[in-house]
């Protein structure tokens, strides 16, 4: 079903991009309901969608849904670290990212957000009047602030880490849904076993690498602390005097992989998106370029600013409604529990799909597969006639998205600065075509033709 449905391109005036990304969840909803079983090999799967039921899962008030082990390549990816992780090592980690990515440790990461996009825009000069895609070059922006915010170094310092997720990345989607069974590696290794075990040496030997470099600059007195960004958290936490508050070597490396990972992939596509949408819908562009205008002038933005970015904020929950990064919230019981009129046994795998919620016409009306920011004119509650289920980009209750406030300062920074300087139209090579590569892609990147003002 996913092959027949990219084999072409889309509409570019459509944006029901779900029948395309997830055919199958599409069709069998459809036929089954809001939630249906599944079997992938001998795993039980619950799909559900039914807002009620999908609160009561990912608010977890009981403790009945733990996290779904990570098994083979995706391990590899992202080791054991906070997106893994459950009790009391969750709660140390949680802290942690929240302490490093909250309050007045973001307000600090504001101009370094500022000097990556100024970086990256000095790069767009040479395409004044022509044609450029902007994929990439978020990409580089992206991997570029997590860098410098996060772990003190720079995308170039960093680059061997993303090269290596990105080789990881495409043999997980080259095998997303081949069936294996069960210990079938110890007997017959694919050339892909091979090759990702080697990956997985290499990024935890760049992680380590720069671990050591920081650990040394204050054990040889070149520093008299670790530093106050993630990576020197991570470290202080890991040194700390009290044993029982520590964090192992392997934790440090599976949760600088983490956020390496989650701290651009989402954030990047979720920026060539709103860009797509403001090349077709010049008014939003205009409408955008006028409140930045009014706010900042042709000064730089402030951490005061972004917050009363009012049309800019509704131009991003509304593209990100509609091309939600993350296609799958997956949860596993714990043990038996009553669910709404369902009764599970443990280890049922539970998968919430955010798109299947943001496109319910009972809740978003009958105009859900449009572009309309205006529905968020009033706040998130009204757009969602106060549904909160209705709009789970960045997930719901404890594992809400730590990165929320750091993604959305950085996406309406980039924004800001690319609306002060340049005006953009949608080149005629773009081809409509979103795919699901770890998150929701554009197939053949975005094309626009850049405009100075
Ligand atoms: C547009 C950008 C982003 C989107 C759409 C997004 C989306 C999400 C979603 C839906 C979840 C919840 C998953 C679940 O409940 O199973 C999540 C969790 C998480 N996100 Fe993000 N994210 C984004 C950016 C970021 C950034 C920039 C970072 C790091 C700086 C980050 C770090 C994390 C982490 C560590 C978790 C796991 C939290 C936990 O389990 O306690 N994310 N994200």
């Amino acid at each position: 079903m996913k092959k027949q449905a990219r084999s072409n391109p889309m509409d570019l005036s459509s944006y029901d991009i779900f029948p395309r990304i997830q055919p199958h969840f599409y069709t069998w909803m459809k036929l089954y309901g809001q939630n249906f079983l599944i079997w992938d090999g001998a795993r039980p799967q619950i799909v559900v969608t039914e807002p009620e039921l999908v609160k009561e899962i990912l608010s977890n008030k009981e403790g009945a849904y733990g996290k779904m082990k990570l098994r083979g390549y995706m391990k590899k990816l992202l080791g054991d670290g906070i997106v893994m992780a459950e009790g009391e090592k969750w709660t140390k980690l949680r802290k942690l990212s929240n302490h490093a990515f909250h309050g007045e440790s973001l307000k600090d990461m504001v101009p370094a957000m500022i000097a990556s996009v100024e970086a990256m825009l000095e790069t767009w000069r040479k395409y004044e009047g022509k044609e450029i895609d902007v994929c990439e070059k978020f990409r580089l922006l992206t991997s570029d602030v997590i860098s410098r915010t996060a772990f003190g170094s720079s995308y170039m310092e960093g680059r061997k880490v993303f090269e290596t997720m990105t080789k990881l990345c495409i043999i997980i989607s080259r095998n997303a849904h081949k069936i294996r069974y069960f210990g079938i590696e110890k007997v017959f290794r694919s050339q892909d076993d091979i090759e990702s075990e080697k990956l997985e040496q290499s990024l935890r030997d760049s992680v380590l690498a720069m671990i050591k470099k920081r650990e040394h600059e204050v054990m040889s007195r070149r520093a008299d602390n670790f530093g106050n960004d993630f990576l020197g958290s991570l470290l202080t936490v890991h040194h700390d005097a009290d044993q029982t508050n520590r964090i192992s070597v392997d934790d440090m490396v599976d949760e600088c992989k983490t956020f390496y990972l989650a701290g651009h992939e989402t954030t990047s596509t979720l920026l060539s998106w709103i860009i797509l949408n403001l090349a077709v819908h010049m008014d939003w562009q205009e409408k955008a370029r006028k409140e930045v205008l009014q706010l900042f002038g042709h000064e730089n933005p402030t951490s005061e600013g972004i917050a009363r970015l009012k049309t800019v904020s509704m131009i991003i929950n509304e593209t990100i409604r509609l091309y939600s990064p993350v296609l799958d919230m997956t949860r596993r019981v714990n043990s038996k529990v009553r669910l709404g009129k369902y009764e599970f046994p443990a280890n049922v795998e539970l998968h919430i799909p955010p798109l299947a919620l943001h496109r319910n016409p009972e809740i978003w009306g009958e105009d859900a597969h449009l572009f309309k920011p205006e529905r968020f004119a009033e706040g998130v509650a009204k757009a969602t006639k106060n549904n909160p289920m209705a709009f789970l980009p960045f997930g719901y209750g404890p594992h809400t998205c730590v990165g929320l406030n750091f993604a959305t300062n950085e996406v309406k920074i980039a924004l800001s600065v690319i609306l002060q300087q340049h005006k953009f139209t949608l080149s005629p090579n773009y081809v409509h075509s979103p795919i699901h590569f770890l998150t929701v892609q554009p197939q053949h990147g975005i094309q626009i033709m850049l405009h100075s003002l």
